[in-house]
């Protein structure tokens, strides 16, 4: 009977497929990458049967319309609903290890320890992301790609209670973040590449443009790319482009209220006018921190919505053993 159904399995893959596709569109994928990964891609099986009609329309009109939207629509801070990071951060499982850059077979470039890194990640992605993405619309902050020795010092601030911040304090403490795990943590962050998208910012772009080049750039970096700190000089500062613009506009409160303490940054905020600064951060929501990734990972996100339906469309042999 299984054979049968060869139309019948065909039709209700694709009915399947499209039925996954609507969920990928409608959680932004972000949810659980994982099923994608589960469906056999190429089961060899019955490849004449693949719809090749079918699968291009239905894939290259939905997730085509995704990739752009860097500046999406007006409304500028709305947390409660997280339509945003959406696109992005769903297909990082697949960008999950492409970066591993390092030569040497057994260890990581500066020695630390990647399976550690992994383990300790567990505990950080509650809040922050599997990829260190950042959660609930900005509410937890993207520190994936920060700078490594920037992010160590927030976490031995944190720890001081330098910077205080009560969701972060309790996970700097000695037992729960002993300094092996803050090096593996950090260093294994800073190489995670991914594109966030977050939402605009109400504001005068060009003006925030000019001043942020004027402004900022020494330290944050043209891009927003950040800065790593060099002996001597006090022009350094971390990546900023990609960040979620609640986040942004809340450090840039507790610095100028004294609350988050850096000299840096207090006269910053003495100087600009709050008007400026939104503008400025309506500016550096534009910034892409990997400029083009947002792109690759749209496409690999197609590709793999593809991999699926083919996937379905191929009724694997052997399933139907009741
Ligand atoms: C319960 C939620 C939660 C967990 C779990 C958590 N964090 Fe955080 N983290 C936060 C919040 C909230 C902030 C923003 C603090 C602020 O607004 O000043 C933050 C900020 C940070 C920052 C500073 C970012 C910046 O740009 O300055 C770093 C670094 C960081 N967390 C690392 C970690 C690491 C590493 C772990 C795992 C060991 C972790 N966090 C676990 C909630 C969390
Ligand atoms: C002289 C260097 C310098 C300049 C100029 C500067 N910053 Fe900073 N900025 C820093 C440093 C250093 C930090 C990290 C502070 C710390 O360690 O707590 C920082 C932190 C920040 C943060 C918090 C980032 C995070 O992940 O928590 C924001 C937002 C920020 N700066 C925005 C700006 C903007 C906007 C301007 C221009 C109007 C600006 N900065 C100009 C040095 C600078």
């Amino acid at each position: 009977m299984e054979e049968g159904n060869g139309m019948g399995g065909f039709v209700a893959g694709l009915g399947a497929a499209l039925g996954l596709v609507a969920v990928i569109m409608a959680t932004g994928a972000g949810a659980d990458p994982t099923p994608v990964a589960a469906s056999k891609p190429a089961s060899g099986l019955s490849a004449d049967v693949t719809p090749p009609v079918a699968n291009p329309a239905v894939v290259s009109g939905n997730p085509g319309a995704a990739p752009l939207p860097v500046a999406s629509a007006a409304p500028p801070v709305t947390p409660a609903t997280t339509p945003t990071a959406t696109v992005a951060s769903s297909p990082p499982a697949s960008v999950v290890t492409p970066v591993v850059a390092n030569p040497g077979a057994a260890g990581t470039p500066n020695g630390w320890d990647r399976n550690n890194a992994q383990d300790v990640n567990q505990t950080c992605a509650a809040c922050h992301g599997p990829k260190g993405e950042g959660g609930k619309g900005g509410e937890y902050p993207r520190l994936a790609g920060q700078i490594q020795a920037y992010m160590e010092r927030q976490l031995h601030d944190f720890k001081d209670r330098h910077r205080i911040n009560i969701p972060m304090f309790p996970y700097t403490q000695a037992r729960e973040l002993p300094e092996k795990d803050i090096r593996d943590i950090t260093h294994f962050l800073a190489e995670q590449r991914v594109s966030v998208t977050v939402p605009a910012v109400e504001g005068n772009v060009a003006m925030g443009q000019e001043d942020y080049l004027a402004e900022c750039a020494m330290c944050h970096g043209k891009e927003g790319e950040g800065k790593p700190q060099q002996e001597g000089s006090k022009k350094h500062g971390p990546a900023l482009a990609e960040q979620y613009p609640l986040y942004l506009q809340r450090q840039l409160n507790l610095f100028a209220t004294g609350e988050r303490n850096n000299p840096a940054m207090r006269e910053v905020m003495r100087e600009v006018s709050a008007e400026r600064m939104n503008n400025i951060v309506a500016f550096m929501v534009t910034l892409e921190r990997h400029p083009g990734l947002a792109r690759e990972q749209a496409l690999e996100t197609q590709r793999r919505i593809l991999e699926i339906m083919q996937g379905l469309a191929a009724p694997a042999g052997g399933g139907s053993s009741q």
